[in-house]
C-alpha cells in the first residue's frame, strides 16, 4: 500500500523474532514448541498467551487475543498498523527510507507546529538560555536524563523568538494561533509562553498537543501557565504522561494516578514509572475508558489538601462505579508525592503504595469527617450513602465484609443491612457495560468453513487444494477472506501466516473474523485428511441446504410435472450426498 515499501516490511519481518519482542512486554518461559506468559490484553492471573517462534505469532487461549508481532505492538500500545511497523523497525535497527512513512495524520501540519515548538523549547533549555531553568529542575531533584525523556525545555525571557522562528521558516502563524503557540494582541502577534519552563503534554500516541508552563525565576506571576483548549489539546481526551506509562502499567498491573504532571515526572525519575497525573479536571468518559482499557487496579495518589480529597471522593467514585478496582494512597502530613518523596524516599512512598486502602474504606472515612455519627438522622443518612456506593460492585467479598463493618461499627442489625441492600441494589442497579465475549454461534458450515480458512493461511498446498476441490464460500466474510488469500498465495507462491496477516492489516482489513479463525483451532501439526474431511463434509453441507431449498419449492409447487421435476433433482442430490 501507499505508505509501505514491501521489501522494507519484509527485511523487519526477517529480522525480529516475535518471542523476543513480546518477551520485552512480558516474561515468557519456553514450554515445547511455544513460550507462554500473562497476557496483557485481559486480566489474566495465568499464563494463558502462547507465541509460537515456528510461526511467529501470538494467540491467548483465554480472552482469543491472537496476531502477529505488528498486532502485537498495535494492540500493547493501542498504535495504528504503520507506527506499529514503525517501531518494530526500531527494535530491529533498520532505518526507514523516505517512502516509508507513518500514516498522514488529520491533524498532521498541527503536529508539525507542536514538533518544532517542543524542539525550539528543548534547544533553548540546553543552551545559555536554560542554565537557570535546569538549575531549578536539578534541585528539584529532576534529572538530566527525565528532563531529555519528558522533552522539558524553556521558553526564554525574549517576548517573541518562536513568532520570529516560524516567520523566517514561511509557517502558517494562523494556525500557531489557533493551537495556542502563539497570541495575537492589539500589536499583532505575540508569543504565548515566555519565561517559563516548558513541560510537553501528550496525547495517548506521545504526540505533544499542549504544554504546562511553570514560573523558575520570579515567583509573583501565576505559579502556571497552561495550552488553552483547541481543536488538537482537549483536556479531558488526555491523561499526562498516558503514553511513556503504559508499558509499565501493563507490566505492573497498577496505574498510579497523581494529581501534579511534575509529580508524574518526579515518581517517573524515581522508579515509579506506571504514573500518570489528571488534567486539572473530574474524569471524563473518554479518559475512564482510557483507564478500563488498562484492566489493571487503579491507586488514586492525589494531593493530600481538602481540593485533592474531595478530587479523590469523586474521581474514585466515578471509577469503583465501572467496578474497577480502585485503591487509595495517603500521604500522612505530605501536601503532594513529590515532597513525600522529598522528604521519605523511594522506599517509604513505595511502601505507602502497597499499603493503599480499597476505595470504600477511604470513602467511609472520608464521609465521616464532616458528620457527627451520634446523631441518628446523620448516621442514617451515612449507612445508606456508603451502602448506593456498593451498588454498582461485583465484588460480594468486599460488600459482605463493607456491610459487616456497618453492623458492627455502629451496632445496626445485620439481617436488616442486607436485606435494605437487596432492596436498594434492585431499585437503583445501573447498567454496567457487559464484558464482551466471543460468540461462537456458527453454523455447521461456518465452522467448517474456518478450518479450511486455516489451513489455507498456514500453507500453500491447502490453497491450492481448495482452488481444486472447492473454490467458492457462500458466506461473504469468509468468501472475501478466501480471495485475499488466494490472490496473496498466487502472487507470494507460499503463505504463513504472520505475514498473511501482515498484509492483510495492511489493505485496512477487519482483523477481529481473522482472529476467530485463528483462535477456533489449536497449534496442531496439518493433516491432509482432516483438510479433506472438512472439503468433503463442506460439500454435503451444500448439497444438504440445496436439498432443504428444493423440499421447500416442491411443498409450494402446484405443476404436477414441475413436482416430479423437483423430486428427481432431490434424488440425485440425496444420492450424490451419501
Ligand atoms: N495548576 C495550574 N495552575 C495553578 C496551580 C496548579 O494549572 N496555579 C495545575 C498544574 O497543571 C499542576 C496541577 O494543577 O500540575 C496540580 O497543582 P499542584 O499540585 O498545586 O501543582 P504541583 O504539581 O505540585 O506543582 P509544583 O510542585 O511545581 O508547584
Ligand atoms: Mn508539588
Amino acid at each position: 500500500m501507499a505508505f509501505i515499501n514491501d521489501s522494507e516490511l519484509n527485511d523487519i519481518k526477517n529480522s525480529i523474532n516475535i518471542v523476543e519482542i513480546i518477551n520485552k512486554y512480558i516474561p515468557l518461559t519456553e514450554k515445547g514448541k511455544n513460550y507462554f506468559g500473562v497476557c496483557p490484553f485481559h486480566d489474566d492471573h495465568s499464563p494463558s498467551m502462547s507465541v509460537s517462534k515456528d510461526k511467529q505469532i501470538y494467540k491467548c487461549f483465554s480472552c482469543g487475543a491472537s496476531g502477529n508481532v505488528f498486532t502485537f505492538l498495535q494492540n500493547y500500545h493501542n498504535i495504528t498498523f504503520q507506527e506499529a511497523v514503525y517501531m518494530a523497525a526500531d527494535f530491529a535497527g533498520i532505518k526507514l527510507s523516505g517512502s516509508f512513512k507513518k500514516e498522514p495524520s488529520h491533524f498532521s501540519k498541527e503536529y508539525e507546529l507542536m514538533n518544532l515548538s517542543n524542539m525550539y523549547f528543548e534547544n533553548l533549555i540546553n543552551s545559555s538560555i536554560g542554565v537557570k531553568a535546569i538549575e531549578y529542575l536539578k534541585e528539584r531533584g529532576f534529572s538530566k536524563e527525565t528532563i531529555k525523556e519528558f522533552k522539558i525545555g524553556v521558553a526564554p525571557d525574549e517576548p517573541n523568538g518562536f513568532l520570529n522562528l516560524l516567520k523566517s521558516k514561511q509557517l502558517d502563524i494562523n494556525m500557531a494561533l489557533k493551537i495556542g503557540l502563539i497570541n495575537q494582541g492589539d500589536n499583532g502577534y505575540y508569543d504565548t509562553f515566555t519565561k517559563r519552563i516548558m513541560i510537553p503534554i501528550n496525547d495517548e500516541h506521545g504526540q505533544v498537543v499542549g504544554y504546562s508552563g511553570r514560573i523558575y525565576k520570579t515567583e509573583n506571576q501565576n505559579r502556571y501557565m497552561n495550552s488553552k483548549e483547541n481543536y488538537i489539546f482537549k483536556k479531558g481526551n488526555i491523561l499526562f504522561n498516558y503514553d511513556k506509562a503504559l508499558p509499565y502499567i501493563k507490566k505492573n498491573k497498577e496505574v498510579i494516578i497523581v494529581e501534579g504532571n511534575l509529580d508524574a515526572v518526579r515518581l517517573y525519575d524515581a522508579g515509579i514509572k506506571n504514573v500518570i497525573a489528571l488534567m486539572g479536571t473530574a474524569l471524563t468518559d473518554y479518559q475512564i475508558n482510557l483507564l478500563k482499557k488498562l484492566k489493571c487496579k487503579i491507586i488514586l495518589m492525589l494531593d493530600n489538601d481538602e481540593a485533592g480529597l474531595l478530587a479523590t471522593y469523586n474521581n474514585g467514585k466515578l471509577l469503583f462505579d465501572q467496578n474497577l478496582s480502585v485503591g487509595v494512597v495517603r500521604l500522612s502530613d505530605y501536601k503532594d508525592p513529590d515532597l513525600y518523596l522529598l522528604h521519605n524516599g523511594i522506599d517509604k512512598l513505595n511502601n505507602l503504595i502497597d499499603n493503599n486502602l480499597n476505595y470504600i474504606d477511604f470513602e467511609m472515612h472520608y464521609l465521616k469527617q464532616n458528620l457527627n455519627l451520634n446523631k441518628t438522622e446523620e448516621l442514617r443518612d451515612y449507612v445508606k450513602k456508603v451502602m448506593n456506593s456498593l451498588i454498582n460492585s461485583n465484588d460480594q467479598i468486599l460488600i459482605d465484609i463493607t456491610l459487616n463493618k456497618l453492623s458492627e461499627e455502629y451496632k445496626i442489625d445485620k439481617e436488616l443491612l442486607k436485606n435494605e441492600f437487596e432492596a436498594l441494589n434492585k431499585k437503583e442497579k445501573v447498567n454496567v457495560e457487559p464484558v464482551q465475549i466471543i460468540k461462537s454461534n456458527k453454523s455447521k458450515y461456518d465452522n467448517l468453513v474456518i478450518n479450511i480458512l486455516y489451513y489455507m493461511m498456514n500453507d500453500y498446498k491447502y490453497v491450492k487444494g481448495f482452488k481444486n476441490k472447492l473454490g467458492y464460500i457462500k458466506t461473504k466474510i469468509y468468501r472475501d477472506i478466501s480471495n485475499d488469500i488466494m490472490s496473496y498465495a498466487d502472487i507470494n507462491k507460499t503463505i504463513n501466516l504472520s505475514d498473511f496477516l501482515t498484509y492483510i492489516n495492511l489493505n485496512n482489513y477487519n482483523v477481529n473474523e481473522i482472529n476467530e479463525i485463528i483462535n477456533v483451532c489449536k497449534y496442531t501439526d496439518f493433516d491432509d485428511t482432516f483438510f479433506d474431511n472438512c472439503i468433503n463434509q463442506i460439500n454435503k453441507e451444500v448439497i444438504n441446504e440445496e436439498i432443504k431449498e428444493l423440499k421447500v419449492k416442491l411443498k409450494n409447487e402446484l405443476d404436477e410435472n414441475k413436482k416430479l421435476e423437483i423430486l428427481e433433482k432431490i434424488t440425485d442430490l440425496k444420492r450424490g450426498s451419501v
